[in-house]
């Protein structure tokens, strides 16, 4: 049958869902690329902020209506708001056969034969994880580039995150696996791979054998025929000197870092038990900047947290002014049910939070600018994704920091990896030849 398959979200749910239509391949169905066209939907979601739960109800409610019409045979949700909100989302959307949390991915193409059987109300969001083991299978949309998930759940609880609820204890998977798996990509066409994890950077805990982040990353670097290796997101607090060590020591592993700071006053950061202080984000940040002087961080930021003062708010933004972060991600605090956080009042007005939400992009935009044209005159390595979609004319690919490159060139081919001389910058683009 013909499968449509949205994701919302992160990456892990990208991944989560290529892995998804790759075991339904197996099967014998056929991913489509419009819903219209499709016999059995699935909604991979999210539930990290409202807003993210909020287009999900309303993408469900579409779906729902060619339900009703009998074009569609199957409806399922699968992703952080199937855990979330569990069996609620069949009395919220009546036409949903199956209802899967992110630990039971491998239980779907079971549960589209029992839906398909006439089956109602198939529910999955407890017990062990069930995921699939070696996915030979995966659905890529891109060639050159893939991701690993290196470890499942979040053992930090950040008051207002929702993901240690949904995704639950971390759980790493052996460095054995991951290697096996990194050398199939590799196999099937991949230049460029990223390990994704909820806080990468504590893999291994759970596995109690010794394993560390800084091994796995130098295990992997290992595969032959590998030319770039990248991860995501780090906690600053599991930033170790081993790690430090191997981004200064390993050649293929991309000078780009995702720090999330969250917010540049102490008072707030202890609220959010993110168990650092700026100043110690700062001294991690120039530990790394020193043995890695290529590096961009980027992070990410929470505007209108409970109890947040216009001081606080001052003391974030002079942060961002100082860290030089090359790109942060702004987002306006979103009550999640369950996290200790919703437990305080949420007393920052909307129109506070988008203030706030503005200015701090306003300065991250100038501090973007400054710093990509200081690059003007330099070079940076680039691998090549493919024509630039607004200039056939052009090639668009990422630089090693991760930034999104425009360049002019004879004899280039999408996979290229090429030094390109930058010539001008916007805050999110490099352009050169
Ligand atoms: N470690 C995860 C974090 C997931 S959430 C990762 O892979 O990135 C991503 C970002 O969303 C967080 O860093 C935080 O800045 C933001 N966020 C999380 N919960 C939020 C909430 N309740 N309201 C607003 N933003 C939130
Ligand atoms: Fe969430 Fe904090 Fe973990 S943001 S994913 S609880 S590190």
């Amino acid at each position: 049958m013909r499968v449509y398959l949205e994701s919302l979200g992160c990456q892990m749910n990208v991944l989560d869902s290529e892995l998804v239509f790759g075991e339904l391949a197996k099967r014998g169905h056929a991913p489509v690329e419009a819903p219209h066209e499709a016999e059995i939907a699935i909604l991979n979601t999210c539930s990290v902020r409202q807003h993210a739960e909020d287009k999900a109800v309303s993408i469900l409610g579409q779906f729902a209506a060619a339900k009703r019409k009998k074009r569609l045979k199957v409806l399922g949700v699968m992703g952080c708001m199937a855990q979330n909100e569990k069996g609620k989302l069949f009395d919220r959307i009546g036409e949903l056969d199956f209802v899967v949390g992110p630990s039971r991915l491998g239980r779907i193409p079971d549960l589209v034969d029992e839906a398909l059987a006439g089956k109602k109300r198939l529910l999955e969001t407890a017990g062990d994880i069930d995921r699939f083991p070696l996915p030979d299978h995966r659905h890529r949309e891109r060639k050159l580039q893939a991701a690993i998930e290196v470890a499942f759940g979040c053992d930090y609880v950040c008051t207002f995150c929702i993901v240690p609820f949904t995704r639950g204890r971390e759980v790493s998977r052996p460095i054995r696996e991951i290697v096996d798996e990194a050398k199939k990509l590799v196999d099937d066409g991949a230049v460029e791979i990223t390990l994704l994890g909820q806080t990468v950077n504590a893999y291994g805990t759970s596995l109690a054998d010794g394993s560390t982040f800084a091994k796995l990353l130098t295990a992997v670097h290992e595969t032959k025929g590998l030319k770039r290796l990248r991860f995501i997101t780090s906690h600053p607090k599991s930033v170790t000197p081993d790690m430090i060590r191997a981004m200064r020591d390993l050649p293929k592993l991309c000078e780009y870092l995702h720090l999330p700071l969250q917010s540049g006053s102490d008072r707030i950061l202890s609220r959010m038990k993110r168990l650092y202080t700026v100043d110690e984000y700062h001294r991690i940040l120039a530990e790394v900047r020193e043995s890695v002087p290529e590096i961009e961080i980027a992070s990410d930021f929470i505007v209108g947290f409970p109890g947040e003062t216009e001081e606080d708010f001052q003391a974030t933004a002079a942060a961002l002014r100082e860290l030089e972060f090359s790109q942060s991600y702004v987002f306006k605090y979103s009550t999640r049910p369950r996290t200790k956080a919703s437990q305080w009042e949420d007393d920052v007005p909307q129109e506070t939070k988008e203030r706030r939400n503005i200015e701090l992009l306003e300065i991250q935009r100038q501090v973007s600018l400054a710093r990509n044209q200081s690059k003007i005159g330099k070079t940076v390595e680039v691998l090549v994704e493919g024509p630039n979609p607004k200039n056939a004319a052009q090639w668009i690919g990422r630089s090693r920091q991760n930034q999104v490159t425009v360049l002019a060139g004879e004899g280039v081919r999408a996979g290229d990896i090429v030094d390109v001389t930058v010539d001008a910058a916007t805050p999110l683009t490099l352009f050169g030849s």
